[in-house]
């Protein structure tokens, strides 16, 4: 372990089947409870039902209409809610839409300005209403994370921002089998890829945390086909699960450099064209590989050996074929990876180079991907 790191993340994860009833016990008592919610999914799979029978005899109120990809415009109206209602704790039920826009509800309630303000700054962000979470969705990290991601659809903005950890988050694997294929598959390349932005970087920083990573992106690719044969299966789903949370939760970032440009060029491209999160990451990664190559060598060559076991022909053979490999494992899951198949061109690419280029970004564990080097990326990505 090469480098110095402080590791601190207090979310109780309560996980297993029918474990929804166990929010009469896990929320305090005597509280105003705000309950936040997405489209409506949740009421046609039992989730909602649940909730309200747990919920039974507390006091408490509803937000319904949090949508993928949160916006500020919407969750306005959920702060105004809740500072009308003066409410004392939320309750997040939803995929990492929904809880990423109750973390900005929760730090918003008790802020006098805009929620905008606290997206841009979130050091502005001072008391906090605590929050829980029942997670309907593998992929994001968001029930076991400080960090929320929120649009702004009247600029077409989409940031980052962190705030504070769910106090518990409530897994039950029998939620997902209502999930859409399509939102499967970009929960199983945002958990991917989330892994690979914490270890696509540098080498030997830490043995540990290198077999971590490559644990969670084999198991997924492991249990990709099974989930495509029958996403009802419970060890199968309940495994993917776990992956989504454990890749991002801090587990594998102990002391290791990270990257994050992926995402935040992903961002960009959602923040224009509405394409959801894992897909889109799906397409960028690709282009971010080949693109930074050379400087990502060493570990490209450990990621092709002992993830897709490519260990014959010279390194730069080997580079192509874990990159074609990576590819392959996407279009397996039935994503696109090309822009092109999004109708995507050139005029996003050098708009989002544009906006780099304004804000003078640099990305990567080496920060050298600013606005020319996104265009690069993204160029393979055509
Ligand atoms: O809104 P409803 O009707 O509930 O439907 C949702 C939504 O349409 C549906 N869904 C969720 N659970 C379901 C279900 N449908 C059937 N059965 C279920 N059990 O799925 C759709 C997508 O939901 P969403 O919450 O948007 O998905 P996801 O969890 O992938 O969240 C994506 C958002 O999280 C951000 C992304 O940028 C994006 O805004 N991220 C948050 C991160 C974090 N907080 O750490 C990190 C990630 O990298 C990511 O950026
Ligand atoms: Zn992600």
């Amino acid at each position: 372990m090469k480098n110095n790191f402080e590791f601190q993340n207090p979310t109780k994860l309560i996980f297993g089947k029918w474990t929804i009833a166990q929010l009469a016990q896990e929320l305090p008592e005597n509280e105003k409870i705000l309950v936040t919610y997405g489209g409506g999914s949740v009421r046609q799979n039992g989730v909602y039902e649940q909730v309200c029978q747990a919920l039974k005899g507390r006091n408490y109120v509803e937000f319904w209409g949090i949508e993928p990809n949160p916006t500020v415009e919407t969750l306005r109206k959920a702060i105004a809610l809740g500072k009308q209602e003066k409410v004392t704790y939320i309750l997040a039920v939803g995929g990492g839409s929904v809880i990423d826009g109750t973390k900005l509800i929760s730090s918003a309630i008790p802020y006098n300005g805009d929620a905008w303000e606290l997206v841009l700054n979130s050091s502005k962000i001072g008391k906090m209403i605590p929050f829980a979470s029942v997670l309907t969705i593998p992929a994001t990290g968001s029930e076991m994370n400080s960090g929320a991601v929120i649009s702004n659809a009247e600029k077409q903005e989409k940031f980052a921002f962190f705030s504070s950890y769910p106090k518990f988050s409530i897994l039950d694997p029998t939620v997902t089998f209502s999930l859409p294929k399509f939102q499967i598959a970009c929960g199983i390349a945002d958990t991917f890829i989330h892994v690979l932005e914490q270890y696509l970087t540098v080498i030997e920083e830490s043995p540990l945390m290198d077999r971590w990573a490559e644990g969670i992106m084999q198991t997924l690719i492991e249990l990709a086909p099974k989930i495509n044969a029958d996403k009802t299966n419970y060890d199968v789903m309940s495994e993917f699960m776990l992956c989504a949370t454990m890749a991002l939760n801090g587990f594998t970032a102990m002391g290791v450099t990270q990257d994050w440009a992926t995402h935040l060029i992903g961002h960009e491209i959602t923040a224009l064209h509405g394409t959801t999160h894992g897909q889109t990451l799906a397409i960028v990664i690709l282009g971010t590989m080949k693109q930074l190559r050379e400087q990502k060598k060493a570990k490209l060559l450990q990621f092709g050996e002992r993830v897709f076991t490519i260990v014959e022909g010279t390194e730069e053979q080997r580079i192509d074929r874990t990159i074609e490999a990576t590819e392959q494992f996407f279009r397996s899951i039935g994503l696109a990876t090309k822009l092109k198949e999004l109708n995507i061109g050139n005029e996003t690419i050098l708009k989002i180079k544009e906006r780099f280029l304004f804000r003078g970004t640099r990305l990567g564990e080496c920060g050298n991907v600013d606005g020319y080097i996104t265009e690069e990326i993204l160029k393979k990505c055509l």
